[in-house]
């Protein structure tokens, strides 16, 4: 018999100080509201339980506590959630939870990491008021400094910085020295995004003026240079690990793996009895607390290739026929023609029953995708990493 795939789970708190103008992951702004968070802390457990079933027994291997900005909970809430999921916990479990650098100060991080949070993803954008600014965020740079100084001092080892690029008013300069002073701290991890205008988010509504093309292509130049001159091994889209330290929790869903998905807005997915089924939270707060949480649903199964392809090829290395059939109880011929046409291409290079992407097939990447895509007219291709809000780190893009 098969092992069973690797299981995660992925809780997002809904609320936010304010909403930023580029961001278009779901959350309300509502600032910190103690009560609120108790009950919606309620809920989450209620529905993690009543998702049990799934498991068929795994542990989870990975929690991410994503949002809007679950720092805005108290630690002792956090607490009483992650005590409700610990019997379904496997050893060593990596718990992740982002942080708002607006909304941390020493006492509160140390709170987070005493109630078991293990791994902190600070958002902390750019090291520059002027950038910061431009973004809308609520903090500066100083405390941008300072949160990844008290989440140090708090005793996080493991500690992913999320740094955006291409910004308004940013020149190769501007965006390198973010990244300096980034690397200057004893991070595992560092998420670099470049800005992507949304559709429905102000910037998606009113453009401001990004950086001409030759300056995104040098501050990607420069950017990736440095990073590895560092020791950070881009190992995803715009995911660098120093030694190794990977976001394990994103990682298992660019492997396909399975994810319970709790939180208005979360979306779960699973793999039982041969067939791939998803649920999607409503995004509505309130209505995930009065228990209306959404169905299960299978995906059909000409669809599962593409979905496979849109989460795998995050990941550079080679892949396997036998990952691909586990991961989707589909065999690998469903793919073959697909694969040898982008061989063709020179996006994909198969050897056999093996295959891994190319340079020039990272650059082409929607092109790969759209091979994979069933007659159905439903598809449309979004290649960042949440585009069903799995986890912040890893967009195409946004993550870990
Ligand atoms: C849910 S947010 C992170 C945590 C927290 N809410 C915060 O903003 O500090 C996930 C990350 O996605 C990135 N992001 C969000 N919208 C983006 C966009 N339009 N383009 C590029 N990166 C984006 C940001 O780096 C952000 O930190
Ligand atoms: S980027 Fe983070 S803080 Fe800003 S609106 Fe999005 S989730 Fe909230």
């Amino acid at each position: 018999m098969l092992t069973p795939l690797p299981a995660s789970l992925y809780v997002h708190y809904p609320f936010c100080v304010r909403k930023c103008p580029y961001c278009d992951f779901f959350s309300n702004p509502q600032g910190a509201c103690r009560s609120r968070d108790i009950r919606y802390a309620r809920a989450l457990c209620e529905d993690f339980d009543s998702n049990l079933p799934w498991l068929n027994g795994r542990k989870h291997q990975s929690v991410y506590l994503g949002g809007g900005t679950p720092s805005l909970c108290d630690p002792d809430v956090v607490g009483m959630l992650i005590s409700h999921i610990r019997p379904y916990l496997a050893r060593g479990c990596e718990i992740s939870m982002e942080a708002n650098p607006g909304t941390t100060d020493r006492q509160r991080l140390e709170g987070y990491r005493k109630a078991g949070v293990s791994r902190l993803s600070l958002g902390v954008q750019s090291f520059d008021d002027r950038m910061l600014k431009a973004l809308g965020r609520i903090h500066s740079a100083a405390q941008a400094q300072k949160a990844v100084e008290d989440a140090l001092d708090a005793g996080f080892s493991n500690i992913n910085l999320d740094i955006m690029h291409g910004l308004p008013g940013q020149d190769p300069q501007m965006a390198l020295s973010d990244l300096k002073q980034a690397c200057s701290y004893p991070i595992t991890h560092l998420s670099w995004y470049e800005l992507t205008l949304e559709e429905g988010t102000r910037f998606g509504d009113h453009p401001p003026m990004l950086p001409c093309d030759d300056d995104l292509q040098a501050i990607e130049d420069h950017g990736f240079a440095f990073l590895a001159s560092c020791g950070f091994e881009r190992y995803e889209v715009s995911a660098f690990a120093r030694n190794g330290i990977k976001c394990l929790h994103n990682c298992n869903y660019w492997l396909f793996g399975d994810y319970l998905g709790i939180g208005a807005g979360a979306s779960g997915k699973v793999f039982t009895g041969g067939r791939t089924l998803r649920r999607a939270c409503p995004e509505d707060p309130q209505a995930f607390v009065e228990g209306r949480r959404g169905e299960y649903q299978e995906v059909p199964s000409q669809e599962i290739p593409f979905e496979y392809m849109l989460n795998r090829l995050r990941l550079y290395g080679d892949i396997g026929a036998a990952e691909y059939e586990k991961a989707t109880g589909l065999p690998f011929e469903t793919i073959r023609a697909g694969l040898e046409e982008a061989s063709r291409m020179n996006c994909v290079e198969l050897e056999g029953r093996t295959f891994r992407l190319t340079a020039f097939g990272r650059l082409m990447l929607n092109d790969v995708l759209e091979l994979f895509l069933s007659e159905a007219p439903s598809h449309q291709i979004d290649h960042r990493e949440d585009q069903d809000r799995q986890g912040s780190e890893g967009r195409n893009g946004r993550g870990a």
